[in-house]
């Protein structure tokens, strides 16, 4: 095959991208993401600060630009996020407690009612833990309303849309050595054991000098499959793109049959959040980079 997105469809999985709303009007954008891509995840737009700017007044403005964009070029969504510390509007960083556990109960409520049916999988929860070799949670007024608020927000995400596969989604949680792995699959196997309903856990795989991909990412993968629940890679960027690299992750996830597909955070370089890093899959200019070919020859078999 010779796109990322039919390449992967070959073994049941799906190749994506985030999609910016902002540049919907950029044709050599469009046109790379319409061409390689058979997922998308809002960069931003699906975001709590995006979605409710005003408690109990929900704008899916650019969410659905997004949405539409996606479906009308045929590809599925994933959905990003519904609780997480970062990116909560004014109103919401000004709660705590109770009421801010009611925020968060309704905003997953609001969100999930407006797309029930027609998001794949949902981030329901981001970022969680504490980078660092705590293990520990991270400090937030989420985390301050109750060490329980993860699972309510799993709890009412299964009521919202019981079609979504309900992902945890997390990063620096790639090799297995690291706490911070080490306690998202503790809370993991708590869940599966209680009978929390979670379905997916999302690895971001945001690699860098500072948090290197190591090859023991598949030993990762198949613990946490291995837990029942699917995996995915959900924002993948590599610090100067090493074709090797790209190509490393992309078989780590073919070799795990519950990892259900890959997400590259932009399409090229310039539109990344760390752009000077030049972590993507496409130049400045719109070509395929060697990671590209890399991935796809991996995608294929090679
Ligand atoms: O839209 C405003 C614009 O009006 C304003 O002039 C400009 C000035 O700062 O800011 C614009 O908003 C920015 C937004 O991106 C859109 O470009 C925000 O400041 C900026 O904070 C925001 O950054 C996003 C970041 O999440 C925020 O946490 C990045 O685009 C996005 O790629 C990044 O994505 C996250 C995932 O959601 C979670 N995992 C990590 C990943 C990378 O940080």
């Amino acid at each position: 095959e010779s796109t990322l997105g039919a390449a992967a469809a070959q073994s049941g999985r799906y190749f994506g991208t985030a999609i910016a709303s902002g540049k919907l009007g950029d044709s050599t954008y469009t046109s790379i993401a319409g061409r390689e891509f058979n997922m998308v995840t809002a960069e931003n737009e699906m975001k709590i600060d995006a979605t409710e700017p005003q408690r109990g007044q929900f704008n899916f403005s650019s969410a659905d630009r997004v949405y539409n964009w996606a479906v009308q070029n045929g590809k599925r969504v994933r959905g990003h996020t519904l609780a997480w510390h970062s990116q909560q509007p004014g109103w919401m960083q000004s709660l705590s407690g109770s009421s801010l556990r009611q925020a968060m109960i309704d905003h997953i409520n609001g969100v999930m009612a407006h797309y029930k049916g027609k998001i794949v999988q949902w981030d329901v929860v981001n970022e969680a833990f504490a980078d660092g070799s705590s293990g520990a949670r991270r400090d937030s007024n989420l985390q301050r309303s109750g060490n329980d608020w993860i699972e309510v927000a799993f709890r009412t995400a299964r009521a919202a849309d019981p079609s979504a596969k309900l992902c945890y989604n997390d990063y620096n949680v790639e090799n297995w050595n690291w706490a911070k792995t080490q306690a998202m699959y503790s809370m993991v196997r708590d869940f599966k054991q209680r009978g929390v309903p979670i379905d997916c856990v999302g690895f971001q795989a945001h690699f860098n000098s500072g948090s290197p991909y190591d090859s023991n990412f598949r030993t990762t993968l198949q613990n946490f499959a291995a837990l029942g629940v699917d995996v995915a890679v959900t924002e993948l960027d590599i610090q100067g793109a090493p074709a090797s690299t790209y190509a490393n992750v992309t078989k780590d996830c073919l070799a795990v049959e519950r990892c259900l597909g890959i997400t590259v955070w932009g399409v090229r370089d310039s539109d990344s959040w760390r752009s000077e890093q030049t972590p993507l899959l496409f130049n400045n200019s719109g070509g395929k980079k060697a990671a590209y070919t890399a991935v796809l020859d991996a995608l294929n078999g090679g």
